[in-house]
Parts: structure tokens; C-alpha cells; sequence
């Protein structure tokens, strides 16, 4: 956003008054400029540039393979059509885990050259010191937790998480862990609703959901997904607003065949 711009920018505070008043927060992801101005002209709260964009925009079939140069890319897009919304971009796999000087670094770099406002990254208490270190540079964290997909090979499947009390109790721990570090808001990921409410309760941050029940501070939701691009993910959790896949292809389809059919351009078509 411009210094002279009239728009009211969302910031961490904006976010956390809205918990404490119990309105909640919407968020979505967005990978380039043109949904970007769409979805922040809509009042969206959070922009998030999501490592999914390794599934969604490249068609990796897990986040990993995404780099951090790439996702700057994609950042540095968002942010310029973003005027009113908090624009988050993802600490990609490989960028952070090493050590928090490594963690520092990538933040760094993510705020220098693609001008995002927060990073998140994904971890309890094994990144905590990551956090802590990329705060002291005043630089916003949002933690994940519940399901990482940056940790699919460790657990084997996308199912729901925590549902057995002993990885409910670790989860609640880790959550109070990232808190304390310093995140200023943390994403929970497929767990039971019954435990979203409870970490939302108990922690003093934003909450945001992603398959965590109507009981969080927020719900995030993956923009091909919810507009309805992605045609064979229906989670529970999903609610499609669009069926943008159908859509898209029967106007392509059309494109097709009133060029095929020389009915494109008309006289009115051309110079
Ligand atoms: O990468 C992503 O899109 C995310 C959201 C699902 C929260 O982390």
C-alpha cells in the first residue's frame, strides 16, 4: 500500500481486536494479482500466499518440491493488488527447519523482496525458537498446526488429526508453545471442532480454521477449492462457492468452436 493511500491496511492488531469483539476473520489463499484485487475488494480479511500454490498453481502433487525464490514470486504479485488486506506468505519446506538464523533469513527475504506483511510457517515446539528469533525482527509469525502437509511422509495420510487424546493434549501444548514464542495468530488444520474450541478458548490469538469447526476465530480456505477449479478435493470441510471448472471449460469449449466455426472475430471484432 502506497503512504498516501486512504485505505485502512489490516494489521495484527486489527485481527487480534476482532477476537477479542468476536468478529470473525475470513481468509483466503491468492497466488497473483488479478484474484487479489477480486478478493480484497471483496473485504477479505487475510491474503494468504499459501505453499498449496506447489499443488494449485504448479501441480506438484505435495507442497515440498515449492521454493522459496518462487514463492516470492508469487508474494511480490500479491501484494501489489492487495490495498486493504493482511497479506501472509508461507515459509516454504526446506527454508526454516535447519535453524533460526535460517528461519530469520527466509523471513527476511520474503518481507524485503516481495513486500508481504507476515510469514507462517508449520510446527509446535521444535520451531519455537524460529519464531521467537523472526519476532525479535519484527516480523510477524502465523503458526500451523493440527495438519502440516510439510510433514505428509511422517504421518502417510491427510486424515483428520488429534482425534485421540494423547495428540489432542501435545497439539494444546503446542499451540500455548507457539503463542509464547510470539506468533500472533495460528492456523489449526483437520482436527475435531470439539478441540478447535478449546485451543480457541485458551489462547489469547486469532485461531483460524481450515477443517477445525465453526467454534475458531476464522476460517481459511484454499481460493481453487472454494471457487470450485479443483474438481476431485471435496473434504468435509469444503464448501464451494463456484463451480469454476465447469464453467471455465464450457467458455473455453465456446472459444473453441466460434473460432472453429469462423464466428469469432465478427465485423465488430476487428479493425
Ligand atoms: O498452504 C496453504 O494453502 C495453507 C492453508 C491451507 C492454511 O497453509
Amino acid at each position: 500500500m502506497s503512504v498516501h493511500s486512504e485505505v485502512k491496511r489490516v494489521t495484527t492488531h486489527t485481527l487480534q481486536k476482532m477476537k477479542d469483539r468476536g468478529e470473525k476473520i475470513s481468509m483466503l489463499t491468492a497466488y497473483d494479482y488479478s484474484f487479489t484485487k477480486i478478493f480484497d475488494e471483496a473485504g477479505i480479511d487475510i491474503l494468504l500466499i499459501g505453499d498449496s500454490a506447489s499443488n494449485v498453481i504448479a501441480g506438484h502433487e505435495t507442497t515440498l518440491p515449492i521454493t522459496l525464490d518462487q514463492m516470492i514470486f508469487l508474494a511480490s504479485s500479491v501484494v501489489r493488488g492487495a490495498q486493504r488486506c493482511f497479506v501472509i506468505c508461507d515459509l516454504p519446506f526446506g527454508t526454516y527447519q535447519g535453524n533460526s538464523k535460517e528461519a530469520l533469513n527466509s523471513s527476511i527475504r520474503i518481507m524485503k523482496e516481495s513486500g508481504a506483511h507476515a510469514v507462517k510457517l508449520e510446527g509446535g515446539a521444535e520451531v519455537c525458537e524460529s519464531i521467537a528469533r523472526i519476532v525479535s525482527a519484527g516480523i510477524p509469525v502465523m503458526g500451523h498446526l493440527g495438519l502440516t502437509p510439510q510433514s505428509i511422509y511422517q504421518f502417510g495420510t491427510y486424515s483428520v488429526r488429534a482425534k485421540e487424546e494423547e495428540e489432542a493434549e501435545l497439539l494444546i501444548r503446542n499451540a500455548h508453545a507457539v503463542q509464547d514464542a510470539g506468533a500472533f495468530a495460528l492456523v489449526l488444520e483437520k482436527i475435531p471442532a470439539t478441540l478447535g474450541k478449546r485451543v480457541a478458548e485458551e489462547l489469547k490469538i486469532p485461531v483460524i480454521g481450515i477443517g477445525a469447526g465453526m467454534h475458531v476465530d476464522g476460517q481459511v480456505l484454499v481460493m481453487h477449492d472454494m471457487l470450485g477449479i479443483t474438481k476431485d478435493f471435496s473434504p468435509r470441510f469444503l464448501r464451494r462457492y463456484l463451480n469454476l471448472y465447469d464453467d471455465i471449460k464450457k467458455a473455453a469449449g465456446q472459444y473453441i468452436s466460434d473460432i472453429k466455426s469462423k464466428d469469432f472475430p465478427n465485423e465488430q471484432e476487428q479493425y
